[in-house]
């Protein structure tokens, strides 16, 4: 057998527990994987957390992660987590110092990524990333590799389990958005500050990082338009079973001819398409190659085993040998592909206001929308309560999004509608 890779984490939190935990645990499997032994030598962890039934005789133990630079080490594994700060400077030193990476950090490969892919490739080293999109789904390999002879136009997913998780159990209970989110963080599904899942960032990370392995352009994170889940009602959850429809918080990335599109919003998805069954936790990646057609990936996109299996493949490939570029085609080589501004964006939409209750109101609603080339489709009204507020939906044809942003102003304006339209994206995948 060859000589053992000899790997130092950074972080010792959930995920770089369970990364320890698989690489004592499946230390002979990996190593016949490999060819070779993958060896913990060091790790880095600033509190005294230790791992559970994590021997320590032999591996270093450090409370300073840039500390894991002056070890013998041939691979650094970060799991510190944060776009800026010593994540940054641990990666970025270990490639500049000729070392492998392997980050589960979206956050630093959204911002970064193709700065530290340059170094990377100029340093001759890997930096991989497997285990920054989809937890435990190998994505990234897979649109990188096992379909790696497509052109994909589209890609798209639930890449946020926690907001899967909150919308799926608003369906479930007919609870509200703030109780269960409540619930998942007693759960420790969801951080006790909830922003980056609930408000679409951790997904916005991810569908950036998507969208440059598959259409070979340089990341764009502040090109993604992000909205979260924050104002998703139990009622909007009802009037979507009521047509037909489940809520997602999906991202979407789209090859289009005014540019590439990246979006992330609650959606509306047809209730028997496969992406409508992912329920709870769970994390689905849907890519469209024009060889291969459409493919759907479905696994635990978070948590500590999952997680961990995911880096661990990464530092199984580095082990083995050559690896393709770290987005799929040389630093050099990627793109910088125009934006398709979400004003452009062209689909159909569900519209929720509340109105008084009283006759003439429909007749200024359906007035606005027709002002600005804004085409119903249907429209359901709940409850009866003269001169009270009172839940209107309704369902719009194709149209430019600019087009329905103008007649959902216009409508919010008037006065018989008591709180601002809420939209969601109605989705024919
Ligand atoms: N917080 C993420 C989620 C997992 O809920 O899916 C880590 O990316």
């Amino acid at each position: 057998m060859s000589k053992d890779l000899r790997v130092g984490i950074a972080g010792l939190g959930t995920v770089g527990g369970g990364t320890v935990r698989l690489l004592l645990e499946n230390a002979d499997l990996l190593a016949a994987r490999c060819g070779r032994p993958v060896t913990l030598a060091a790790v880095a962890e600033r509190s005294n957390n230790r791992v559970p039934g994590l021997p320590m005789d032999g591996i270093a133990w450090h409370g300073d992660a840039m500390a894991l630079l002056d070890e013998d080490l041939d691979v650094t594994v970060e799991l510190i987590g944060g776009a800026e700060g010593v994540s940054r400077d641990l990666v970025a030193e270990s490639l500049r110092r000729g070392r492998h990476v392997v980050t589960a950090n979206k956050a630093l490969i959204a911002h970064h990524g193709a700065e530290l892919a340059r170094l990377a490739e100029a340093h001759g080293v890997v930096l991989a990333f497997e285990a920054a999109v989809a937890g435990g789904i190998p994505i990234v390999k897979a649109i990188r590799e096992g379909m790696a002879g497509n052109n994909y136009s589209r890609v798209y997913g639930i890449l946020n389990g926690t907001c899967n998780y909150i919308l799926t159990a608003m369906r479930e209970t007919g609870r509200e958005f703030a109780e269960v989110l409540r619930e998942a963080q007693d759960l420790g599904y969801a951080e006790a500050d909830p922003g980056f899942d609930v408000d679409g960032i951790d997904t916005a990370h991810k569908l950036a990082i998507l969208a440059s392995v598959a259409f070979g352009c340089e990341i764009d994170f502040p090109a993604v338009h992000v909205e979260g889940i924050r104002r998703v009602s139990a009622l909007d959850i009802g009037f979507a079973d009521e047509l037909g429809y489940r809520i997602k918080l999906l991202g979407v990335a789209s090859r289009t001819e005014g540019g590439i599109e990246q979006r992330v919003h609650p959606c509306m998805v047809a209730r028997d398409t496969p992406i409508a069954a992912v329920e709870g936790v769970f994390n689905a990646v849907v890519a469209h190659g024009d060889f291969v057609d459409t493919t759907m990936h479905v696994g635990r996109g978070a948590g500590e085993r999952p997680t961990a299996s995911a880096v661990v493949a990464d530092i199984a490939d580095i082990a083995r040998g050559p690896r393709p570029p770290t987005f799929g085609i040389p630093s050099r080589d990627l793109a910088r592909l125009p934006t398709r501004p979400m004003a452009e964006h062209v689909g159909a939409y569900y519209a929720r206001l509340s109105v008084v209750d009283r006759p003439g109101v429909f007749a200024d609603i359906a007035a606005a929308l027709g002002a600005h080339e804004v085409s119903m489709e249907s429209v359901l009204q709940r409850g009866r309560a003269p001169n009270e507020p009172v839940p209107l939906v309704m369902t719009l044809h194709e149209t430019r999004e600019a087009s329905v942003v103008a007649a959902l102003d216009a409508i919010g304006r008037q006065d018989s509608v008591v709180e601002p339209p809420y939209m969601i994206r109605m989705e024919s995948f």
